[in-house]
């Protein structure tokens, strides 16, 4: 029989996990079950990359949950979960730890944590991810073969999942007010914003691929592209003379601090 992979909650995280996973085809190996609270949600989803959506959950005993709501409806969220003592959870809630979640889960159970950002919808997202004991090594090598089609896979232990919530789970947002500003700079200039926000975006782009193929610390980089008494280092001047790494560094710093309270 085909395995399936029922997702709960179909908001913002489980339709980028779902998009990512369906980019790389594995709606051709597993049967994609949709369920959100708000149907038309699920139905929605299922109608754009054409899944199943769910309702009642007869009939259906799926290999992976992935668990995709909000920190305060995990609760109410696991009266779906429970229904299915044989399904390995995924629960990328941020917060919510193993330890937990293991007791809302009256089969003991498989939990694996993670934390991706959304960049998975378009298989470059980062994805921390732990492990509860319970899961066997074959297991294990079978999520990250799943998980690689969306990015960055890597192992961690847990205490750490709630740094990398902040740094890639948030940092797109951050990344994303970069881009904003370098665009409104070059609208500022007179260039129109559709071209300025093409530039922005590929301008950002091309310099992560490049430092990541060429793993290339930034200071150097950007040292190679300011020329002495040139152009780029009155620009970077300016950024300094505000503080802005020290800003960057303040918002990722806010972010963590909102997160453990
Ligand atoms: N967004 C990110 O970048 C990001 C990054 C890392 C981790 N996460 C984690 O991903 C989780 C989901 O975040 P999100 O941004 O996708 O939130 P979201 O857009 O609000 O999606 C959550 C969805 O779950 C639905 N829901 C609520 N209770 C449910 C239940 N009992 N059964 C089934 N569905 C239920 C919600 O319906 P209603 O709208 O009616 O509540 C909503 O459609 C959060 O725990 C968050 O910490 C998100």
């Amino acid at each position: 029989m085909e395995e399936s992979i029922l997702l709960v909650g179909c908001g913002n995280m489980g339709s980028a996990l779902v998009r990512g996973l369906c980019r790389d085809h594995w709606h051709k190996k597993f049967r994609f079950l949709l369920y959100d609270a708000v149907e038309e949600k699920s139905a929605q989803l299922a109608q754009e990359l054409k899944l199943e959506s769910v309702k009642d959950m007869e009939g259906i005993s799926p290999h992976f949950l992935i668990l995709a709501v909000k920190p305060k409806d995990v609760e109410v969220a696991f009266k779906i979960v429970n229904k299915f003592p044989q399904a390995i959870i995924l629960s990328v809630v941020a917060g919510v730890n193993i330890h937990s979640l293991t007791q809302l889960f009256a089969h003991g159970g498989k939990i694996v944590r993670l934390m991706p950002n959304l960049c998975v919808e378009v298989g470059e997202g980062v994805v921390p991810i732990s492990f509860s004991d319970a899961l066997h090594s074959t297991e294990k090598e079978e999520i990250l073969f799943l998980l690689s089609s969306l990015g960055w896979v890597l192992e961690v232990e847990e205490r750490y999942l709630d740094y990398f919530t902040v740094l890639s789970g948030s940092g797109p947002a951050l990344v994303a007010l970069f881009i904003e500003g370098m665009m409104d700079a070059g609208v500022e200039m007179g260039i129109p914003w559709e071209t300025s926000f093409k530039v922005a975006l590929q301008t950002v782009l091309g310099t992560a691929s490049l430092l990541k193929d060429k793993e290339l610390h930034p200071a150097y980089f950007k040292n190679l592209v300011a020329s002495p008494g040139g152009i780029t280092i009155a620009g970077v001047r300016a950024l300094k003379r505000h503080g802005f790494e020290g800003i960057v560094m303040e918002g990722f710093r806010e972010a963590y601090k909102r997160l453990v309270g």
